[in-house]
């Protein structure tokens, strides 16, 4: 390609100024932000004062009809996901969207056969994939080092981290609460290293009994009087390969940690723990603790930015692979009914 590749942002809110637009930016003469767009017209405005960025608009369709853009990144609450990414694709845009993928699977399944229809990459906001973590377990892993993996473990639980900017805590614009927000990342982070594997039977329990009453908000005031989502979610996923994973988030709990991470998978050969990482071997009748003595920051954001950029100038499949974004979709919606129903989901 011999012309920069014209990126136009749709939301400039939170995600889009701290990462998405910077990502872009610090890529180099390759790529151009040209355009945002935000149904608020002055935070467009105000973002693209901020971020040098030549153009503002107030309605993204008018931003997909005259900007040329080969790529949008969709930074918008979770129910104007799937709406937007089609217009894009089909204006003819390579679409980085954020997590979850939409706030239910058919609209998913509508993303991902818009994304295969037209022949353009469509790659979720799973950032974590690109911790290197997650990236030096994945290697273990598909070397064959922990044999079969057959159990997961996925948590992510705030003591009082309810959001307090935003839409967090609407569940009409959201689709939900800890589980589709935070607890996605975990998820999305287990099943990669599972390798994606297809969901049998879900099993899942949702609870709201802390943000409808006011609290210490250490992510912010959240407003308690409309809050309409879950503020913690639990579950188990079996799998057809005859896997299972364990899975907990929540927004606020009364636990020790103010945040905390849990991600463990179990092989036949080996296991990890991921945050913070080591990994479980056995070897010449020895139980073995691998525990890397160094182990990279990183920035996934940069990476999971900066990778979409590289698989559209060099014509290469997306590690967020569009289908996968479907299944975890699936799954969130299969905890979600069985939470309602208190009965477990066949999938
Ligand atoms: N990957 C991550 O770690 C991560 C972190 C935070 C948020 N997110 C995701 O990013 C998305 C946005 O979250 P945020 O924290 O930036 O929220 P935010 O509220 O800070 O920003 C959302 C922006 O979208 C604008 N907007 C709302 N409806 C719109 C519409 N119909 N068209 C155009 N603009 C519209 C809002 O005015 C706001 O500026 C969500 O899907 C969220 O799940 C991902």
């Amino acid at each position: 390609m011999n012309r920069k590749l014209r990126i136009g942002i749709i939301g400039a809110g939170g995600i889009a100024r701290s990462a998405h637009i910077p990502n872009y930016q610090n890529y180099g003469d390759a790529v151009e932000v040209v355009a945002v767009a935000n149904h608020n017209k002055e935070k467009a405005e105000d973002c693209a004062r901020e971020f040098s960025i030549s153009h503002a608009y107030e309605d993204y369709q008018d931003m997909l009809r005259e900007m040329d853009l080969d790529a949008v990144s969709i930074c918008t609450p979770n129910a104007f996901h799937a709406e937007q990414a089609i217009a894009a694709m089909e204006s003819g845009c390579h679409v980085l969207c954020e997590k979850p993928p939409a706030i239910s699977s058919s609209d998913a399944e509508k993303m991902e056969e818009a994304a295969s229809r037209l022949g353009k990459h469509l790659m979720y906001g799973f950032h974590f994939r690109f911790r290197p973590e997650v990236e030096t377990v994945k290697r273990f892993i598909d070397e064959g080092e922990m044999g079969e993996i057959y159990a997961a473990e996925a948590k992510w639980n705030r003591r009082r981290g309810i959001p307090g900017w935003g839409v967090f805590t609407n569940k009409e614009l959201q689709g939900g609460g800890t589980l589709i927000d935070n607890g996605i990342h975990m998820l999305d982070s287990a099943l990669y290293l599972m390798g994606y594997p297809e969901p049998k039977t879900v099993l899942g329990v949702t609870y709201d009994k802390i943000g409808k009453r006011p609290g210490v908000g250490l992510l912010g005031e959240w407003d308690h009087e409309n809050f309409s989502v879950e503020d913690m979610a639990r579950g188990m996923i079996a799998f057809q390969n005859g896997a299972s994973l364990l899975f907990e988030s929540s927004f606020a709990a009364n636990i020790a940690d103010k945040d905390a991470r849990v991600l463990k998978v179990m092989g036949d050969q080996g296991g990890a723990d991921v945050f913070p990482l080591t990994m479980y071997q056995e070897k010449h009748d020895t139980l073995l603790d691998l525990t890397p003595p160094y182990v990279d920051k990183g920035n996934a954001h940069k990476d999971m930015v900066h990778h979409f950029i590289e698989s559209i100038l060099m014509g290469q499949k997306t590690s967020g692979h569009t289908h996968q974004g479907t299944l975890v979709q699936r799954i969130i919606e299969a905890l979600y009914e069985s939470a309602a129903t208190g009965k477990a989901v066949e999938m």
